[in-house]
């Protein structure tokens, strides 16, 4: 099998060489070989190189451009030839046949459930759909046009409060998620009560009572019904949306160490309870350069407003004055494996939605841009957010709901390295070096010694100006 450990040894089996690096500090003369293991070198080995004080050697990665931060099994990328893969799987497989919920616990438990683990993992987490009537009272206490990220966020992080059983804040000398009860328990509530936070947040901001969640449903149908179910008493979505969301999320699901996944990791180290990293990990997303980017192309569409207006548009873009939103990605340096998905599942949403016109200015940004010398030489490309957001508009959800639905499936894959960080040996709190380049030590100055901040008052006078001007 071509598992990503596979290839890491094939790697290894090319080399003809010792796999050591051999690096001399020019400044002292010293030489260190330090082990290369599979493509990486360890940082620790390289503080074995010390400056005249004493200090050791460090990297300096600011934003982890060429950094590896853990050891994992969950997701692998190739980003130069665009292939993603779940627990080995390749994304277009799993799209194709598989569901949300399947694909949840393939990257949760490392494999594809057997027909009786299934039937369980689905009505365990249907079981736990449900929210505690205080905190739906939460949510309603939020303001009319409040954006629904904001309430996702503070809601799950508000659930912290409600599961007192699993805080390792509350208990000495115990880890409660070392008890597979409790560990799953809160897989089981996070993805149940995940479909309801978001629906909740949407019937908010459109000013609708919430739907409590239904019996007998389907986990995306059971979406539907919370999102749009007035007073029908056979409420049924189209199955066709329903499995195109479904796509959709299995799509999202995971994309191991983006900046969202990396948080919750970097949360779950400080040993802090699930629910709070997973608000912190929320938090993440929520920005315009992660999972804001759908949201963030519907706003940027809309601005250009029609095809003759793109040159114009993306001359701005290339001069910097902004971005061209759902183009490029960190590690992807080809096209999106999913963005190839998004753009062919366009068509099915409108067959039964109706054409969402925004999709003929996408679709003529791609072909400009992909054509022009900026973004080849960027190797910027379609990324998965860049046809989400006409497909979610086709559907009729409003433009600040979009990061919600990256949200929810996303949630699987945070819970996966949720779980494997619990497991890892090597895991250990996250805190990076700085490079501290601020005064020297320097002693109290009384109060009237000290000099008039300039940058402080003239801050404050702008901001006074703009309020009487406007
Ligand atoms: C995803 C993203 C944050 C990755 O950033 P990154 O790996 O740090 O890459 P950088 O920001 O260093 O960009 C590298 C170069 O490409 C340019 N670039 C990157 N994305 C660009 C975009 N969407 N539009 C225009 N230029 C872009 C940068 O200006 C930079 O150019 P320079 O070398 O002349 O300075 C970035 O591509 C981006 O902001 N994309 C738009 C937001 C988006 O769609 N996010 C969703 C990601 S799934």
């Amino acid at each position: 099998m071509d598992s990503p450990a596979r290839r890491l040894y094939l790697i290894n089996t090319h080399l003809t060489g010792k796999p050591t690096l051999t690096v001399t500090d020019n400044r002292t003369g010293k030489t260190i070989e330090v082990p290369v293991k599979y493509n990486y070198i360890d940082a620790k080995d390289l503080s074995k190189l010390k400056n005249d004080q004493g200090e050791n050697l460090m990297l300096y990665d600011p934003g982890y451009m060429n950094t590896i931060n853990c050891t994992s099994k969950i997701s692998y990328i190739d980003g130069d030839k665009g292939i993603l893969e779940y627990r080995g799987y390749p994304i277009e497989e799993l799209a194709e046949k598989s569901t949300f919920l399947e694909v949840a616990f393939l990257l949760i438990y490392g494999e594809l459930p057997t027909q009786s683990q299934k039937i369980l993992w689905e009505q365990r987490i249907l079981r736990h759909t449900y929210l505690h009537t205080d905190i739906g009272k939460m949510m309603q206490s939020f303001h009319y046009d409040a954006h629904p990220m904001g309430i996702v966020v503070s809601t799950m992080s508000a659930m912290s409060t409600f599961q007192a059983e699993q805080n390792p804040t509350l208990l000495v000398g115990i880890d409660p998620y070392s008890d597979p009860l409790v560990l799953n328990k809160q897989i089981h509530r996070i993805l149940g009560r995940m479909p309801t936070v978001a629906a909740y947040a949407y019937r908010h901001r459109i000013g609708r009572p919430y739907n409590e969640p239904a019996q007998g449903l389907g986990y995306i149908e059971n979406f539907f019904y919370m999102l749009d179910r007035l007073n029908e008493t056979n409420y049924a979505p189209h199955p066709k949306l329903v499995r195109a969301l479904d796509i959709l999320f299995i799509l999202h699901a995971e994309h191991e160490l983006n900046c969202s996944t990396a948080a919750m990791r970097h949360l779950a180290s400080s040993e802090v309870d699930v629910y709070t990293c997973v608000a912190g990990a929320a938090a993440a997303l929520y920005g315009r350069k992660h999972g804001g980017a759908n949201e963030a192309v519907l706003r940027m569409l809309e601005e250009i407003g029609s095809v003759e207006n793109i040159p114009a548009f993306l001359d701005k873009v290339k001069i910097g004055k902004g971005r061209l939103m759902g183009f490029g990605h960190r590690v992807y340096k080809n096209y999106d494996p999913r963005a190839k998905i998004v753009k062919r599942l366009a068509d099915d949403v409108f067959s039964i939605c109706g054409k969402e016109p925004l999709i003929d200015i996408a679709v003529e940004l791609e072909r400009i841009a992909l054509t022009d010398k900026y973004f080849i030489d960027r190797k910027l490309y379609p990324n998965v957010d860049f046809y989400t957001g006409v497909i979610y508009k086709s559907m009729g959800f409003p433009t600040d709901i979009f990061p919600v639905l990256f949200t929810i499936p996303r949630v699987a894959g945070w819970l996966a390295h949720w779980k494997e960080f619990h497991t890892d040996p090597e895991n250990k709190i996250v805190r990076p070096r700085q490079n501290y380049i601020g005064y020297t030590t320097r002693h109290y100055i009384p109060i009237s010694d000290r000099k008039e901040s300039k940058f402080y008052l003239q801050s404050l006078a702008s901001g006074n100006q703009r309020r009487r001007e406007v």
